[in-house]
């Protein structure tokens, strides 16, 4: 037996409800944002359309149609092992438009049905509030979180859902990936500000001052929901979610360490700053002036900031990039995410960069900054998985890729780092966020769906899911080598 992770480590996996779930008209759900983009692939990004056409293919639409097959994917999950399961509620599901008068009683109690689920099988839910979507109909209306009325409605759906399921989830995360809201392709998923948009979601821009000024109504937003959630259920634990894409200075000139400082800021930090700390960094006064950014903060918002700190920190983990400023500096990476190529690394078919030791790195550097409990609720391998004749699937290298992470984890927990536990990224396939494929595999549970939209939906164990099992039964100890 070698090292193990600390006692009750949360083991399990992490989706998000606009890719899996499906059932994206039934029993009074709205359209999600998501539910207006297409399908494209690596090097083709996906197409918004404003209204749905019947002749166009939307791939969230259907999901793996969890909405109908949860009992059958959390049973797989327990055999797994797995005691956490991250999962995020369909906002449109539970207010179809968004700032309906009343909540649609059949999606509340479609989560009533998936927390009972998790609870016979002793998971516990890990609920992230906003997985990049939001009704539909708040992107047509407020240009999604660009608008300040956004605070209110997401405060009062929040307070609908911790109202309802106060005994049946006890973690949550309000925005995932809130950092990527810092960027251009952050328009489509995070801050969903594309009212009126049609076209490639690549060219669906939006200024630096529409960017900040959204991610200070999220933190509003965050921090008032979870002031709200510590004042009224005490038993609950709130995370953020940040997208760490570690980068490191390209070489040793002095000017790549200033432009690497100056990414892992925006990049990393700018957020969690902000939701860990309860201020805005000493950085962020030049940042805004640089780009022109004049943040509209009303009465009360700084006081809100500070009281709606989080008690966790969560974070993804992909990939590592180089970041400089010399010009013969490679570029790698597909649909969301693009950095410098480090000659020391391999990459996956999509160009993310695998860096295990960087997991180690990043959790050390996290936890040297915040000191709280950290959680790794994703990180996973996408790939292109070949079923043989007789339906088993052999995909080494994403027993690998695990493996090779959890390694890292256990190393960062001997560095002395406080990680309560991980979460892989789709523990079973489902619909590729950055590219709308199916084929973009990440799962440890295949399903039988494709990119042109047929499939049976059924389900079938890859080698990677007997790997997981042994790793979580041992608790990290063993089926590491
Ligand atoms: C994260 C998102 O960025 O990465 C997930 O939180 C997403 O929603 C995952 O699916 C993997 O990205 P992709 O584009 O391969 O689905």
């Amino acid at each position: 037996m070698g090292r193990a992770f600390p006692d009750g480590f949360l083991w399990g996996g992490a989706t998000a409800a606009n890719q899996l779930e499906g059932a994206w008209d039934v029993d009074g759900r709205g359209p999600s944002v998501d539910d207006h983009f297409t399908g494209g692939t690596k090097d083709t990004p996906r197409t918004i359309t404003v209204d749905i056409k019947p002749d166009l293919l939307y791939p969230n639409h259907d999901g793996i149609d969890f909405y109908h097959h949860y009992a059958e994917d959390i049973a797989l999950f327990a055999e797994m092992g797995f005691n956490v399961f991250r999962m995020s509620i369909s906002w449109s599901r539970i207010y179809p438009n968004g700032d309906d008068a009343q909540p649609n009683e059949l999606g509340l109690a479609f989560y009533d049905r998936v927390f009972d689920e998790c609870k016979k099988h002793n998971i516990e839910p890990l609920v992230t509030l906003s997985h990049y979507e939001m009704p539909y109909a708040l992107v047509q209306k407020y240009n999604g979180w660009e608008s300040r009325e956004l605070i209110e409605l997401f405060e009062r759906y929040c307070r609908t859902v911790f109202e309802r399921y106060q005994d049946k989830v006890k973690y949550w995360l309000t925005f995932n990936e809130i950092n990527c809201g810092t960027m251009d392709m952050g328009n489509l998923f995070e801050t969903s500000m594309i009212r009126g948009f049609e076209g490639p979601g690549s060219e669906a821009h939006t200024t630096y001052q529409q960017r900040y000024q959204a991610l200070h109504h999220q933190f509003v937003a965050s921090a008032r929901v979870v002031k709200y959630a510590h004042e009224h259920y005490p038993q609950f634990r709130m995370g953020n979610m940040d997208c760490f894409i570690l980068s490191y200075p390209a070489t040793c000139d002095p000017a790549d360490q200033l432009a690497n400082q100056a990414k892992m800021r925006t990049m990393n930090w700018y957020c969690s700053d902000v939701q860990v700390r309860g201020y805005y960094p000493s950085y962020a006064k030049r940042f805004w002036a640089e780009h022109d950014v004049n943040l509209q903060i009303a009465d009360g918002d700084l006081d809100d900031l500070k009281a709606g700190t989080v008690d966790f920190y969560t974070f993804s983990y992909y990939m590592s990039n180089l970041e400089g400023t010399h010009p013969d500096l490679k570029v790698t990476g597909g649909n969301m995410i693009s950095g410098g190529v480090n000659p020391y690394l391999q990459s996956t078919d999509w160009g993310w960069q695998i860096d295990p030791d960087g997991l180690r790195f990043a959790l050390n550097t996290i936890y040297d900054r915040y000191q709280i409990p950290l959680m790794v609720v994703e990180n996973g391998m996408g790939a292109l998985d070949k079923v043989e004749p007789d339906g088993s699937i052999h995909d080494q290298y994403r027993i690998d890729y695990l493996k090779s992470h959890v390694r890292a984890m256990r190393e960062a927990v001997a560095d002395g780092v406080d990680l309560v536990g991980y979460t892989s990224w789709g523990p079973i396939d489902l619909v590729s966020a950055g590219t709308g494929e199916m084929r973009k595999r990440y799962g440890f549970i295949y399903v039988d769906k494709h990119d042109d939209g047929t499939g049976t939906y059924k389900r079938s164990r890859k080698d990677s899911f007997y790997a997981y099992q042994k790793i979580i039964k041992s608790n990290g100890a063993e089926g590491l080598d």
